[in-house]
């Protein structure tokens, strides 16, 4: 999966530089593990999403993780394994 040309903060981002950053690393290791994504259409979002709220909030409660995530939509409903790879990512339990 790659997703080119998503800019933030003046600097390009897609799924390498995700792999090169500590967080974005260990985020997505998290997705590969749990096996988040269905079709994958959101899944570079979620992601990208996810690093930032573990580069702010390093250890979030489950819902501080709800509500940063609330605007990543999934047609797929992979809702819960997007929590379980979060909480896994900032070394928390895995929800069931
Ligand atoms: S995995 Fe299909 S839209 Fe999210």
């Amino acid at each position: 999966m790659h997703n080119a040309g998503l800019r933030s903060s003046g600097r390009d981002y897609d799924d390498r530089a995700m792999a090169d950053d500590p967080v974005g690393s260990k985020v997505q290791q998290a997705w590969l593990d749990l096996g988040v994504a269905q079709c994958g259409y959101c899944q570079g979002g979620q992601i990208m999403n996810a690093t930032a709220l573990l580069k702010k909030t390093p250890e979030p409660e489950t819902q501080e993780i709800i509500d940063a995530m609330a605007g990543n939509l999934c047609r797929c409903g992979t809702y819960n394994r997007i929590l379980a790879a979060i909480e896994r990512a900032a070394d928390k339990e895995v929800s069931s």
